[in-house]
């Protein structure tokens, strides 16, 4: 039996290996730190300039991020809410809709309220890194991890332009997989590299904060609960005694 087992999880090792992966290519690490308020409120700029154009975040109010992430209210209306399109408390809605953006795009913008626990965190790091430059798509780019992607590089202006290199290898694996490729940055951007991969870990943790916005409220509440839980322990036993005393 024991074997069985053993042999089956030999067996399904590569399947979920494979999962993983998403699909061939390399994915890049990526691990959320949502007490980093700096990184958060960083990431949550980056969304509202760079994707929010076509992309919402349904779920997520202004004024619940502003207070997460301790964001005052007056940078937010400042800065970071256009026009008369939204207040304060709105959902962080866009004004596309479904239809419009396929027609634009071939494929609608789909909202990204979930998209970090759909996909995961390391796929959409590794996703908004992996754009490169093909001719022959429509949008001019290509993606390591979305292959025909609809979606354009809105990030081009900061990161640059990026190449698929691809060495001899590439014969070995599969056709399309991208594994023996790499990227390389043929025009550069406003930012460095690094500069950009640590703007791309914001607006992934930013992503990651919105799917899940109660757990900083959560995590802060633990240990208040568990010290709570212990002392009504304590007292619960000491009433116990008292009230059985005489019983015995
Ligand atoms: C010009 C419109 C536009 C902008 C701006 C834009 N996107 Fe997109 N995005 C799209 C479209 C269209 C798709 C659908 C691609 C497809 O299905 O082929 C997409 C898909 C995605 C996906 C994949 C979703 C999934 O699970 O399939 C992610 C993640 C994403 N975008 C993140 C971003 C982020 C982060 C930004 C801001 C930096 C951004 N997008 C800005 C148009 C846009």
């Amino acid at each position: 039996m024991r074997k069985s087992l053993f042999a089956l999880c030999i067996v399904l090792l590569p399947v979920t290996g494979l999962a993983a992966s998403g699909g061939g290519a390399d994915l890049r690490d990526m691990t959320p730190d949502l007490h980093d308020k700096a990184s958060l409120q960083n990431g949550m700029k980056l969304f509202v300039n760079y994707c929010m154009g076509c992309h919402s975040l349904k779920h997520q109010r202004f004024s619940r991020a502003a207070e997460d992430l301790e964001i005052p209210r007056e940078p937010v209306e400042d800065n970071l809410i256009f026009a008369d399109a939204h207040a304060f408390n709105d959902q962080m809605s866009n004004a596309m809709e479904g239809e419009q953006g396929e027609a634009w795009f071939g494929a609608a913008p789909p909202d990204l309220t979930l998209v970090t626990r759909l996909r995961g965190v390391d796929w959409v790091y590794s996703y908004l890194l992996g754009f490169y430059r093909d001719p022959e798509r429509p949008t001019g780019v290509n993606n390591t991890v979305f292959p025909l992607v609809a979606m354009p590089n809105v990030l081009e202006p900061l990161q640059g332009v990026q190449q698929q290199v691809c060495g001899d290898e590439q014969e070995s694996g599969h056709e399309g997989d991208g594994s023996a490729c790499h990227l390389e940055l043929v025009r550069e951007g406003s930012m460095s590299p690094d500069e950009f991969e640590r703007a791309m870990f914001d607006l992934t943790n930013f992503l990651a904060y919105a799917s899940e916005p109660s757990r900083l409220k959560a995590e802060a509440l633990a240990p208040k609960v568990l010290i709570f839980l212990f002392v009504f322990a304590v007292v619960a036993y000491l009433l116990k005694r008292e009230y059985w005393r005489d019983v015995h």
